[in-house]
């Protein structure tokens, strides 16, 4: 996807003293990057999920202010109303689900590079131009490397309010009267991944596509058994990215916890969430700011009860940027806002999840023991 980024951004020289993290990599920690990865994927190009009623989808992703880039009787394609691919691309299939992400790589050699070092081919995408190599993440997640497809030009903008803020007036005889409407989605942001096989599947995304870890986070009582988080962006060298594309935690689940979407600002995002209310959609968390990455953010369950959030002003940080080290706890998940919802942190116990908790503790090749899902349960509700 084209981000359209202005000049660079000045950074703090420190972005260690309370912009991302009050800590870097003590001794002997990971700093969260390869010396020589296979390829750096530029940015995600879109999510594939599969739907059973493409109808309903299409009517949730107008709501939550997608523009629709193609509709076919099993294909929903969505976009956002900055330049670049689709943000999301929704097959009808058998039961609500996510299927994996879909990189965009810098060059096409990236893709030649990437199938002769994992042994397989690179495919042409079908029914559109553009060619992919398929791989699988260690976590068992389907994931996707495109290069060459299809590129919209950009639409017209919602247009940010004029505020006044600080000191300044901006804004006389006039009233503020943000529309309730669909907040318009720009693009999309980040994908965030629960696996048992976190250490595995951290260094693959790292190793093999070239990603950066902005931010880790451990269990307090557990820092020496390494961090069980990871906020990993891509590294467009000078170029800032977001603070995180892809983030994975530690967890007895497999797959997909949320997809974020950016939006002009915050209004859009409070008004647009109004709309949402009215509308009978359930909010999962917001409105607030959160810490790693500092995102505006505002959590939704769509109508098969997938987690999407509407973001804005998050942080865009190029390579120079070190990964920070904090504690893991539900508090420190946001700045402000209301308090983290057991519906976020995915805490309400369900037959669903003592299976997977159950599952999880028996398998013997993951990162999972039952000490550190005490300990993870414990983070979460501190
Ligand atoms: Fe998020």
């Amino acid at each position: 996807m084209m981000i359209e980024i202005p000049a660079p951004i000045d950074l703090p020289a420190s972005a260690h003293s309370g912009l991302h993290s009050e800590d870097g990599p003590e001794r002997g920690e990971s700093r969260g990057r390869a010396k020589d990865p296979v390829i750096k994927v530029r940015d995600l190009a879109w999510l594939l999920f599969e739907k059973p009623d493409l109808d309903r989808a299409e009517i949730f992703a107008r709501d939550f202010g997608f523009t629709i880039a193609g509709r076919t009787s099993d294909e929903l394609r969505l976009r956002g109303s900055f330049a670049g691919s689709d943000a999301v691309v929704i097959r009808k299939g058998p039961k609500s689900r996510f299927v994996g992400p879909v990189f965009q790589a810098q060059e096409a050699s990236d893709l030649d590079r990437l199938a002769r070092h994992f042994g397989t081919e690179v495919d042409k995408l079908v029914g559109r131009p553009g060619r992919i190599v398929n791989l699988i993440d260690p976590a068992g997640v389907p994931v996707g490397v495109v290069h060459g497809a299809d590129m919209h030009s950009a639409l017209p903008e919602q247009v940010p309010l004029v505020l006044n803020t600080g000191a300044k007036l901006n804004r006389a005889n006039a009233t503020q009267r943000p529309a309730r409407e669909p907040a318009r989605v720009q693009r999309l942001g980040h994908v965030v991944l629960e696996t048992p096989k976190f250490g595995a599947a951290l260094d693959w995304y790292v190793e093999t596509l070239g990603m950066i870890v902005s931010d880790f986070l451990f269990l307090p009582d557990q820092r020496d058994l390494g961090p069980t988080m990871a906020f990993m962006r891509c590294d467009q060298g000078d170029i800032p990215a977001d603070h995180h594309t892809l983030a994975m935690h530690l967890s007895p689940g497999k797959g997909y916890v949320h997809s974020a979407y950016q939006v002009t600002d915050l209004d859009a995002i409070g008004a647009g969430g109004a709309y949402l209310a009215e509308r009978g959609y359930q909010r999962a968390w917001g409105i607030g700011r959160h810490v790693q990455g500092s995102q505006l953010f505002d959590y939704w369950r769509d109508p098969d009860k997938l987690m999407v959030e509407h973001f804005a002003d998050g942080d865009m940080f190029d390579s120079s940027i070190e990964c920070g080290w904090a504690p893991m706890s539900a508090s420190g998940l946001a700045q402000w806002g209301p308090p983290v919802t057991r519906d976020f942190l995915g805490t309400s116990p369900s037959p669903a999840r003592l299976r997977e908790i159950r599952d999880a503790l028996h398998a013997d090749d993951n990162d999972l023991t039952t000490s550190r899902l005490l300990s993870i349960l414990k983070a979460m509700s501190s």
